[in-house]
């Protein structure tokens, strides 16, 4: 049975060789942090891509969506201010010229010194760093790496620089010039694409403050110190909403969207002692609340989403770079104002890992007799990448054929799989490796009654059922 620590590799041993998730480029022996989703991963990214849409934008009837491009006007960045302060404080190793973000470096060492029992020091440690991080006393920080003898994973060596910070965006060049006047940049998050188009949304959809506009799509960003599969990678995607409120009231409705996401992340079946909220220490100066949603992933807590109180800060920059009225007229007061944003950030990817994570599971299945043991994923119905595999016992006697109607009828509405190679017990582990919550097999009795055995993948129970109750109880798992 794999610890937490090495059950993190299994995952991404089993995601590679049952399709979910490869190496970007790995014929070239990949690129860093950039990774493909294979047939499945990309079936299980688009059912919680599409959940998450659903539960935006269909449940709540004042939130409308949008997909803005990659490219934005360079001004925007410069409104928002990421090109003055998107950037993380870094150190680099003089020895090894690796180059390290400075809180993910003390991190790293926490952890250690978590792992050999040191738990004050640990707690010591980060609460030294959030507080130097909240004055940003790069200095400070810098000292705090020597005086716990931090040392380089290359080189070995505590050889440090000054700590400096490093702008995160990737820019490259619009058209065929390439001056300073061309350069634009790659989203380094979806937001803005929403906060320029507030009164393109508003006006066109008549929507009526409080409302909200959601967004899923490509980001990108230069992380250093990308490592964690999945958890941080250069090209991302995330799912976000910006809900625009009455200025006055927006402490409500940060805490209703604290309570309304924490609810949909007990949806996914996952258990409320696997969550846990974090208030950022160091607020965006913009910002008058802002907290992490973070799940206790094999490689411990981290962030998922992000839910922060933006005020107008957005809308007020854009209105004074674009010169453009970001206003809102409110009936109801008979007021003209820039409205104030609750915002809600998942990424999408940190989702994946999350659901897998709490999906995986090493089961020993051995009896007296025999030693036996299986891998499974135990996916909520609603994102298995595949609902039902059709399995005919055997590839003769006309049982290929009705498994042929089978697939025919409930491929319409949800993802099947049919297949008839190897023995029944080797297809049922391979669809438990897979994640599929059902599979139906056709057998000599089928051609006599019409009935087919299905067998549960997380119980392994099997029964007959008639074939005509296949959709009905696969779709009430969906829907659940
Ligand atoms: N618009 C707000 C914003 O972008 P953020 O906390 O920087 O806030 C929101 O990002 C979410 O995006 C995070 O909670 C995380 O799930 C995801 N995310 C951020 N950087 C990421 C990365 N390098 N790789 C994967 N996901 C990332």
């Amino acid at each position: 049975m794999a610890t937490d620590n090495n059950k993190f590799q299994a995952i991404i041993s089993h995601c590679k060789e049952y399709g979910f998730i490869f190496q970007s480029s790995e014929i070239y022996d990949g690129l860093s942090a950039v990774y493909d989703y294979g047939q499945n991963g990309s079936e299980l990214k688009r059912n919680i891509r599409d959940y998450w849409w659903r539960s935006m934008t269909q449940f709540h009837e004042n939130i409308v969506g949008i997909d803005a491009a990659i490219f934005m006007h360079p001004t925007t960045w410069k409104a928002s201010g990421h090109v003055d302060n998107f950037s993380d404080p870094m150190i680099d190793n003089k020895d090894s010229k690796k180059r390290y973000r400075v809180d993910h470096l003390i991190e790293a060492h926490a952890e250690k010194l978590a792992l050999e029992g040191k738990k004050e020091q640990e707690a010591a440690l980060l609460q030294s760093m959030d507080n130097l991080l909240a004055k940003d006393d790069f200095d400070g920080l810098k000292k705090l790496i020597e005086d716990n003898n931090i040392k380089c994973s290359v080189s070995g060596t505590a050889n440090w620089t000054d700590v400096r910070q490093f702008n995160l965006m990737f820019s490259t060049q619009l058209g065929s010039v390439s001056d300073e006047a061309n350069e634009i940049y790659l989203r380094p998050e979806t937001a803005q694409g929403i906060f320029v188009n507030f009164l393109n949304v508003q006006k066109t959809g008549r929507m009526k403050i409080p409302f909200g506009i959601a967004q899923v799509g490509k980001a990108f960003r230069n992380e250093i110190v990308a490592r964690q599969f999945i958890f941080r990678m250069r090209e991302f995607e995330q799912m976000e909403m910006q809900f625009f409120v009455r200025p006055g009231t927006q402490k409500e409705w940060y805490e209703y969207w604290k309570a309304e996401r924490m609810k949909w992340h007990l949806s996914l079946g996952i258990s409320a002692d696997k969550y846990r909220f974090h208030d950022h220490v160091k607020l965006a100066f913009y910002a008058d609340a802002a907290c992490d949603i973070e799940y206790d992933f094999p490689i411990g807590f981290k962030e998922v989403e992000g839910i922060h109180s933006r005020t107008d800060h957005d809308l007020s920059r854009h209105q004074e770079f674009s010169k453009k009225k970001m206003q809102y007229f409110d009936t109801e007061i008979n007021q003209n104002y820039i409205p104030y944003v609750i915002e809600t950030s998942i990424g999408l990817d940190r989702t994946v890992l999350m659901v897998l994570s709490e999906a995986y599971a090493e089961e020993d299945l051995s009896t007296a007799d025999k030693q036996d043991s299986r891998v499974v994923l135990r996916f909520p119905a609603k994102l298995a990448p595949i609902k039902l595999a059709v399995l005919p016992l055997t590839k003769k006697d006309g049982l290929p054929e009705i498994a042929r109607e089978i697939m025919d009828t409930c491929k319409k509405s949800f993802r099947c799989f049919y297949e008839e190679k190897d023995a029944i017990g080797k297809r049922y582990r391979r669809m438990d490796a897979l994640g599929t919550p059902f599979c139906v097999t056709v057998d000599h009795q089928t051609k006599e009654d019409n009935t087919v055995t299905i067998r549960y993948r997380d119980s392994m129970q099997q029964e007959r059922i008639p074939i005509a109750e296949i959709s009905r109880i696969i779709n009430e798992a969906i829907d659940q």
